[in-house]
């Protein structure tokens, strides 16, 4: 396990007005200064990161991408490379989230992803999760660790300090049904033990969120499970008190 503090992230997707990423992104950076000793993130969509690192002006809050390709450039029409992220401000990236592998990432190309993100100096947040068919087959730790191995393969140890794991079961992504507790405990030590197997000691490695359909009434129990090391936050992170509370429950 890691003693970083917990991390609350929140993945904006394709919402929201300039006007109004300012004035979320200026509440959530006076709801992190509050909680000092929680590391709060957020994740707009391109066209918001500069409207949002300057609305973040100097708080601590992390600003982070919520993809980038596995090239630095090239002729890859509608993608943002990694480097191209930290140039808009970005310190961070969440790599392998379902929707974009819904929309066709594989496994292999989000590991590419994530060495091009750490290659660039970001830190990653990589997602994982099973969909429901695969939970009721029982195959949910055979994806959970096929999923982790692939998207840090090749990764060095020593990189992992700049990496976290989002487990993000598919069927509670904005559909309300939330993992107990009891499951997130679970896949999260499936995810401990693959992680220590592979790499050894974490040291100061990758913290496990849980991610999925988490809100104020919810997330104390979570972030309390263990080796809950933070949470991802979709819809309730664009409501400016939602997220505070989520915060102040960390
Ligand atoms: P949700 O999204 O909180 O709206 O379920 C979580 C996510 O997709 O990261």
């Amino acid at each position: 396990m890691t003693d970083r503090p917990p991390f609350v992230a929140g993945n904006w997707k394709m919402h929201l007005t300039r006007p109004e990423a300012a004035a979320l992104a200026a509440a959530t950076a006076d709801a992190a200064q509050a909680r000092p000793g929680v590391e709060v993130g957020i994740f707009p969509p391109y066209t918001l990161l500069d409207v949002v690192h300057e609305a973040l002006d100097d708080s601590p809050v992390v600003l982070g991408g919520q993809a980038c390709h596995g090239a630095d450039s090239g002729a890859h029409t509608g993608e943002i490379s990694a480097p191209m992220l930290v140039e808009s401000g970005c310190t961070a990236v969440l790599c392998g989230h379902s929707e974009r592998r819904a929309a066709g990432e594989s496994d292999h190309e989000v590991g590419v992803r994530v060495r091009a993100a750490l290659r660039a100096g970001l830190r990653v947040v990589l997602c994982v999760g099973e969909t429901l068919p695969q939970r009721e087959e029982g195959e949910t730790d055979t994806v959970l660790v096929h999923q982790l191995d692939a998207g840090l393969a090749d990764v060095e140890p020593a990189a992992l300090e700049h990496v976290d794991v989002a487990y993000e079961p598919v069927w509670a992504i904005g559909t309300g049904r939330t993992a107990t507790p009891a499951m997130a405990a679970e896949a999260h030590a499936t995810l401990r033990r693959r992680l220590v197997s592979r790499f050894g000691d974490p040291g100061q490695g990758p913290r496990i969120l849980y991610g999925g359909s988490v809100k104020p009434s919810n997330a104390r129990e979570l972030m309390h499970t263990d080796d809950v090391g933070g949470v991802l936050v979709g819809g309730a992170s664009l409501d400016a008190e939602s997220f505070r509370a989520i915060i102040e429950s960390a």
